[in-house]
């Protein structure tokens, strides 16, 4: 019955499943409602300094119970465009089941096509959100862990902290990395230390304090967790490597378009069923469909958001205005992007 009812509707209704053709009218009763995502209202926005921000949610009442250290993808529309990011969840599931609310602790960029709205969010309005994914999870199977956090990758570990019970025997040391006097949370960390007899933690820079090596106890971690950039990555895995330590590692990764933007190149995308080569002088659209690929489209202008789809990955150019987009999730509309480097799509 679900397959029949895919099929008429992406057919006949250009959507993934039919409550998607029924959206505008449900959503004069549900904000935000949209079919494949949860929804959850803003319950707060805090400043936490220049360029961070806490907000706090409600997810709708069927959103999963999240494990801490999982992320979710948080998506909010800009001039009538769904844009996504994925954030790491900074409150553990203990809050949420006795409040309902989660925790997002999020650096802005000034010149960011997302931070910068979160901070005109108002409050009580609607917003979506993923289900729960991930699996950096703190399954407390040692006795001696080390947590090495770089920027705002201090997040997971503030929520397996904030889950962990005052009685644990984990002895657990952070290693914590950011700019000087760029580090988030401290106050939280340090209601952590009264809370958690073995929790301990160092607030460190790089031009001060040099290599994170010198500050791990190897005797004294039997597992080694790690979130960061991927410098940060690297560096934790060949010191694990050569010391026989088992690693549990999320990273941020940063990509940047490799070709001069009018130099004409090729890219690879990857779909659902098999990669194709593109090239980056059309829109997206144009190359699946001169290489035969089925996709569903409309208007081909960029009106109707018939060719929507999901950018898992990937750097794509708005040829409307020439707009760059990040390398995390977004929704694209194939027949007005261009790749710009190479891409992974959900078609
Ligand atoms: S086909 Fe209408 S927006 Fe792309």
């Amino acid at each position: 019955m679900q397959n029949i009812s895919r099929f008429i509707s992406n057919n006949l209704f250009h959507h993934r499943d039919l409550s998607g053709y029924f959206e505008p009218v449900i959503q004069v009763f549900k904000p935000a409602w949209r079919s494949g995502f949860f929804r959850a209202q803003v319950k707060g926005i805090r400043v936490l300094s220049e360029n961070a921000l806490k907000i706090t949610l409600k997810p709708e009442g069927k959103w999963p119970i999240h494990t801490a250290g999982q992320h979710i993808s948080l998506t909010i529309e800009q001039h009538g465009r769904l844009v996504s990011r994925v954030f790491t969840i900074a409150s553990g599931a203990k809050k949420l089941k006795e409040t309902g609310l989660i925790d997002l602790v999020i650096r802005t960029h000034d010149k960011g096509s997302f931070t910068p709205y979160l901070g005109k969010l108002a409050l009580n309005c609607w917003v979506n959100i993923s289900n729960p994914i991930g699996e950096f999870i703190f399954d407390q199977q040692s006795n001696h862990t080390t947590f090495l956090a770089g920027g705002s990758g201090i997040t997971p570990f503030i929520a397996m902290l904030d889950d962990l019970q005052a009685n644990t025997q984990n002895h657990i040391h952070l290693l914590y990395y950011a700019k000087p006097n760029a580090h988030l949370m401290v106050e939280v960390l340090e209601k952590y230390l009264t809370r958690l007899p073995n929790f301990s933690f160092e607030l460190l820079n790089r031009s001060e304090h040099g290599a994170f090596t010198k500050y791990v106890s190897v005797e004294h971690t039997d597992e080694f967790f790690v979130c960061g950039p991927e410098e940060m990555f690297f560096e934790a895995e060949e010191f694990c490597k050569s010391r026989q330590i088992p690693i549990r590692a999320e990273h941020f990764q940063a990509i940047k378009p490799t070709k001069s933007l009018n130099e004409a190149a090729r890219f690879t995308v990857k779909l659902n069923h098999g990669d194709l080569e593109v090239s980056n002088q059309d829109s997206l659209l144009s190359e699946f469909q001169s290489q035969n690929k089925p996709v569903i489209y409309g208007c081909g202008m960029g009106i109707c958001h018939q060719c929507q789809c999901l950018k898992k990955k990937g750097i794509v150019r708005d040829m409307r205005d020439g707009r760059l987009s990040d390398n995390s999730e977004e929704l694209i509309q194939l027949c007005v992007t261009q790749a710009v480097t190479d891409l992974e799509l959900e078609l």
